[in-house]
């Protein structure tokens, strides 16, 4: 078996990545690719990292490249990540959208495990209690992600003790969690329901996805060059309603698609509007 991998390799298989995920890993990422591969070779009973690497870009196999493009994403998540979001969610974006009386559409667009779907879900739950006629007309809301081994995580929609510790309050796990007998928690059946999750593609078509109220695509900018970045606000725009709101990540900004939102600064953080 031979576990190293050539400069060679890793520069085809950095093209190949970018090319299908958009995902940029830039200069001396060698051993992130070693370590995410390693297991794959041995997976698939195949000698060597350079032969898995082509193998992967052959795309002969196409269980071998999804587990190898899967491999190199980052799925790090958590309940109600930030606050903020939750809170501009809560206190600016709902209470306008419930005057609408309209269906309301929210996307997690690189929802991971789902954490941030069911916080969302979570937020309007508790948005109704005090305005109980709002969004009669239905909520739905969809989780998507490049990786189908989180998304099966998210539409189980079952944690464990060390991710329910994340984030999430001793309150909000009576009030919307049941307790399995292995300690794992599932999330209220009520919840579920408004939630739904499939693999999708940023680099891909949005359109068959329809149109959102909201848009929440947080910590994921950061693996894309700067072109692909624009052109994926670009198409968040375009599948949103007029007037419909983005949510990006604490460090993520709008860079050269700017001209598509209006940054809006809330005190506890700032949310940007389809112009
Ligand atoms: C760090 S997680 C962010 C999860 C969540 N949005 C949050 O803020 O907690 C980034 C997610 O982006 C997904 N991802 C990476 N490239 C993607 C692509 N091209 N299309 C869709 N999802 C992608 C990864 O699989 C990963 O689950």
């Amino acid at each position: 078996m031979n576990k190293e991998l050539s400069d060679a390799s890793y520069e085809k298989f950095c093209h190949f990545l970018h090319a299908k995920s958009g995902i940029l890993l830039g200069n001396a990422k060698q051993y992130l690719v070693r370590s995410r591969m390693l297991p794959i070779m041995h997976r698939f009973a195949i000698s060597d990292l350079d032969s898995l690497i082509l193998q992967v870009i052959s795309q002969r196999d196409q269980i071998v490249t999804q587990t190898a493009l899967e491999a190199m994403t980052t799925n790090e998540t958590l309940w109600f990540r930030d606050t903020y979001p939750f809170e501009i969610l809560r206190n600016t974006l709902l209470p306008a959208l419930a005057k609408k009386q309209k269906k309301l559409r929210i996307w997690s667009a690189a929802s991971s495990t789902g954490q941030e779907a069911y916080s969302i879900a979570i937020t309007i739950a508790e948005f109704i209690k005090t305005n109980r006629n709002a969004f009669n007309a239905g909520i739905e809301i969809l989780g998507t992600d490049l990786s189908s081994d989180v998304i099966k995580v998210a539409s189980s929609a079952k944690y464990d003790t060390l991710s329910l510790n994340r984030g999430l309050s001793a309150d909000f796990k009576k009030r919307y969690f049941t307790l399995n007998s292995d300690q794992s928690m599932t999330v209220l059946p009520e919840i579920i329901k408004q939630v739904s999750f499939r693999q999708f593609n940023l680099t891909s078509n949005f359109s068959p996805l329809g149109k959102f109220d909201i848009v929440f695509c947080r910590n994921v900018l950061i693996y894309f060059d700067a072109e692909r970045k624009t052109k994926i606000l670009q198409d968040i725009s375009a599948c949103l309603q007029p007037e419909g709101s983005m949510l990006l990540g604490a460090s993520e900004s709008l860079a050269s698609a700017s001209a598509k939102f209006k940054m809006i600064t809330q005190p506890s953080g700032l949310y940007y509007r389809k112009v």
